[in-house]
């Protein structure tokens, strides 16, 4: 290997969006002789996840997407990316409303309340927002007015009059989700207003048979209302475009994947948009009208509202506009699959008649299931963040759900026995154990610090080093399985060192040779937990302080530590056991 030879982490899976890894500021090199693992150019970045309804809980099936996007932020700042992580409460709507007035308060203070809840449950999981806001923000209701009226004078807002159901005792238009009735295609009772569980159709709610108020249980009436219209058709071409060339380099701002489900929306003909609400509802009016903006109309304008906010109070107020303006940032969105539609069509629609920059790429996951099934709380299986954490470590289904995330639209299972197996093989025995066994030698039987790696430990641990590139292409993939499956292969071949040199032995007959495999052991734990910062920054940081060392950076791979004094081990993972998670998690949430 040429000394000189420069590790660059990029190499690109084509239909991905990935970063272009170029011109390097500086070489850092403590291995003259070894390649060295550099840091590409310097990227700005804004993430934001889904903006959580303010109206119940964080549950387990919500923290997939925000532990994923966590991670990913997590590992852009570790590389020595600029990133900033926005997100917010989903205020408004019908449900909300009718949520607070049965806990018999105003919208404002429910909502106040629930975002607390909300952000007390996102910090216990280690979800590490730069700012957390709310869509009922004045900002907010300004960005909805100017957008409204930027779409309005590009000719792109139509009035007609439609009618829809009205429920005379709660003096209420209904949303498609609280009328309940007969699927009009297979007949199946007790379905939503606009698709049918059993069969999957999709309909209006005038086609169901057999009409109820979901709230009072009455038969609501079809009453005509005057509504505003985004006419999505006259943008059609655009977004097409934009989707096929994306909004900032040139790459679809999709996969493959989602770009095959769009396509299926657009051959099926986009339909005229309908952004109004009629009074009573809770949101913001909508200028010279009677009536409210749909919630997800300001819903996703809160991804600028919040960094609007945020700018301001970090006081750099004309940031928000170098990300949302001026295309200085690349802009990611994570959601699930379930939002789909309005991330690549009505959102880039709001983006295109506001003025603003298009995202560089919407990542879409799938739905959480618990032993093969949807979360049920019939089922027991209907598990809230608090209640987890309660229970069992929070790290334990980051890192759980994480390594079973591929980065695409599968589904991900929660499988209790899969995860005490897969904790207790991989984080407990694969991991933290090299921490274990190697920290009492060395602060009980030697001095208490690492000395210096023999040669074989030197090509270990270069080989460990040499994996930088291929995890940080997993990382930016957000396919943290394969992050996670290198990871663990490298503690694998660690322990098959640590096992065939046993150091235990040596330290009484030859305790320079045993200090020699501690130091490789534990500059190997250090390269791991590197790695796995991003995955569990709560386990890497214990780490750090057993090793009396900052918190990982990347260009750590760089270092060695060598005549580094280390604190005596302690206890770092515990081990699970099944009959204790499955009480634990599946009576009473
Ligand atoms: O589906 C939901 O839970 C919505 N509250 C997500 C909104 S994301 C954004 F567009 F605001
Ligand atoms: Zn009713």
């Amino acid at each position: 290997m040429n000394p000189d030879e420069t590790l660059f982490f990029g190499a690109i899976e084509p239909e991905l969006f990935l970063p272009s890894y170029g011109a390097l500021s500086q070489k850092q090199s403590l291995f003259s002789s070894r390649r060295c693992i550099l840091l590409p150019t310097m990227r700005k970045i804004l993430v934001t996840s889904a903006l959580p309804y303010a109206n119940g809980p964080i549950h387990i099936g919500h923290l997939v997407e925000y532990i994923q996007t966590d991670v990913w932020v997590r590992f852009q700042k570790l590389v020595g990316n600029t990133c900033h992580y926005m997100c917010a409460d989903d205020a408004h709507g019908t449900p909300i409303m009718l949520s607070a007035q049965k806990m018999g308060m105003t919208p404002e203070a429910m909502i106040k309340t629930v975002s607390q809840e909300h952000q007390r449950d996102f910090a216990t999981f280690g979800i590490a927002f730069d700012y957390y806001y709310s869509t009922h923000s004045p900002e907010n209701k300004t960005l909805a007015s100017e957008v409204y009226l930027k779409a309005k004078a590009k000719g792109l807002i139509a009035q007609r009059e439609i009618a829809q159901y009205y429920c005379e005792k709660d003096g209420l238009f209904l949303p498609d989700r609280l009328i309940r009735g007969s699927c009009p295609k297979c007949q199946a009772p007790d379905q939503y207003g606009d698709a049918c569980e059993k069969c999957s159709a999709t309909y209006d709610p005038t086609q169901l048979i057999t009409p109820t108020c979901a709230h009072c249980g009455s038969i609501p009436v079809l009453k005509p209302s005057s509504h505003y219209f985004f006419q999505l058709s006259k943008l059609q071409d655009a977004i097409q475009d934009w989707l096929q060339k994306g909004g900032q380099n040139g790459l679809p701002p999709v996969r493959s994947e989602v770009a095959n489900k769009l396509q299926e929306w657009f051959d099926t003909g986009i339909k005229d948009w309908d952004i109004s609400r009629d009074a009573p509802y809770f949101g913001f009016q909508i200028p010279d009208t009677n009536k409210y903006f749909y919630v997800w109309m300001d819903a996703p304008l809160g991804y600028i509202a919040t960094t609007q906010h945020w700018a301001q109070e970090h006081g750099n107020p004309a940031l928000w506009q170098d990300i949302w303006q001026r295309g200085n940032y690349e802009i990611h969105h994570v959601i699930g699959k379930d939002i789909l539609y309005f991330h690549t069509l009505f959102w880039p629609a709001l983006l295109m008649a506001g003025d603003f920059q298009l995202p560089k790429h919407v990542h879409v996951h799938g739905f959480l299931t618990v032993n093969g099934e949807k979360m049920s709380k019939s089922r027991g299986t209907f598990i809230t963040a608090a209640h987890f954490a309660e229970h069992l470590h929070p790290e334990y289904l980051r890192y759980y759900l994480m390594a079973k995330c591929n980065g695409g639209m599968d589904d991900i299972d929660l499988s209790l026995e899969d995860f005490v197996t897969k904790i207790n093989a991989e984080v407990v025995n694969k991991v933290v154990n090299i921490g274990s066994r190697l920290g009492s030698i060395v602060t009980k039987k030697r001095e208490g610090k690492l000395t210096t790696p023999d040669p074989t430990g030197h090509e270990l641990l270069s080989l460990i080093r040499d994996k930088a590139t291929d995890i940080a292409t997993h990382y930016e993939a957000m396919n943290y399985l394969k992050v996670t499956r290198e990871i663990m292969a490298l503690a694998d071949q660690l322990n098959v060192y640590i096992d065939s040199a046993a150091p235990w032995r040596l330290v009484t007959t030859e305790p320079a040779t045993a200090d020699a495999v501690c130091c490789t052991g534990l500059n190997g734990l250090r390269y791991l937990s590197v790695y796995l910062a991003p995955l569990m920054p709560t386990l890497t940081a214990g780490i750090s302080a057993f090793l009396q060392i900052p918190i990982p950076q990347w260009t750590d791979l760089n270092t060695l530590l060598t005549n580094q004094p280390i604190a005596p081990y302690q206890h770092l993972a515990e081990r699970l056991d099944l009959k204790t998670v499955e009480k634990a998690l599946t009576h009473g949430s």
